[in-house]
């Protein structure tokens, strides 16, 4: 769907529903950018790194070294939870100060450790921090560019008001990121189809087919129409 992938130093946005993969997806892209012998960093900002170790580990029971390349510190899970005061600042000037003290300890991270791709799961936290959208716009802007300065690929998640399709509603940040993937969730409880499209890529070309895909053992797997061509 993303003809050969995300592109260098592009900042992705992963926005769906709950339970729709955000996480799992994420990781899997960190996983084999650590198998190829690049450093990876998630920055968990939800749930404890060893929570998201617990879960990765079950949903992808096929992919077996994920402990030996977190021993050998080519994927890192960073969780540093933000503290009370983040989610307690109250008006701008502290958020923005706490702000600045998450950003400069994720860029410190992302420097010492050489990584070449990143994760921040999820946005959330910035959003309850700063509720005002043209501010909260502003914040993830410093975020991106922080990011692009760095020179690494990131992919951040976000919250989708509602995991169906019909329903997609552009949030502010949606302009400003290089890339949108989307994962939806369709039908009955009994029945759940989950398909993902790519809204954009900037400076690239990708497929515009809402296509389903599960989460295997192995990793996900994506349905695409190109990999079924007849010839
Ligand atoms: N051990 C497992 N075996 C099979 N599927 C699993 C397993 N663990 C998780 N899943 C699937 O993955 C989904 C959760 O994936 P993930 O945690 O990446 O979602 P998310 O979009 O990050 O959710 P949230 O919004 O809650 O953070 C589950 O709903 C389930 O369908
Ligand atoms: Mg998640």
């Amino acid at each position: 769907m993303l003809y050969g992938g995300i592109p260098e130093t592009s900042q992705i946005l992963i926005s769906g529903g709950p339970g729709a993969g955000k996480t799992l997806m994420s990781f899997e892209y960190l996983y084999r950018n650590a198998k190829m012998g690049n450093t990876s960093v998630l920055f968990a900002f939800e749930e404890e790194p060893a929570r998201i170790l617990e879960n990765v580990k079950s949903a992808f029971s096929e992919l077996t070294d994920i402990d030996d390349l977190v021993r050998d510190g080519k994927l890192i899970i960073d969780g540093k939870t933000p503290s009370d005061s983040i989610l307690g600042a109250s008006d701008d000037g502290h958020s923005a100060y706490e702000f600045g003290k998450v950003l400069a300890d994720m860029e410190s991270l992302i420097m010492s450790t050489k990584a070449n791709r990143v994760v921040v799961d999820s946005l959330s936290v910035f959003n309850m921090l700063i509720r005002d959208d043209a501010l909260y716009r502003k914040y993830m802007l410093a975020l991106i560019l922080s990011m692009r300065r760095l020179g690494v690929t990131s992919i951040m998640t976000t919250e989708m008001e509602s995991p169906e399709r019909h329903k997609l509603v552009f949030k502010p940040e949606y302009f400003i990121f290089d890339g949108i993937i989307a994962l939806y969730q369709t039908g009955e409880e009994s029945k759940r189809m989950l398909a993902t499209e790519i809204l954009k890529i900037r400076g690239s070309k990708h497929s515009f087919v809402t296509t389903p895909y599960e989460i295997t053992p192995a990793g996900f797997r994506i349905f695409a129409a190109e990999d079924i061509a007849p010839y």
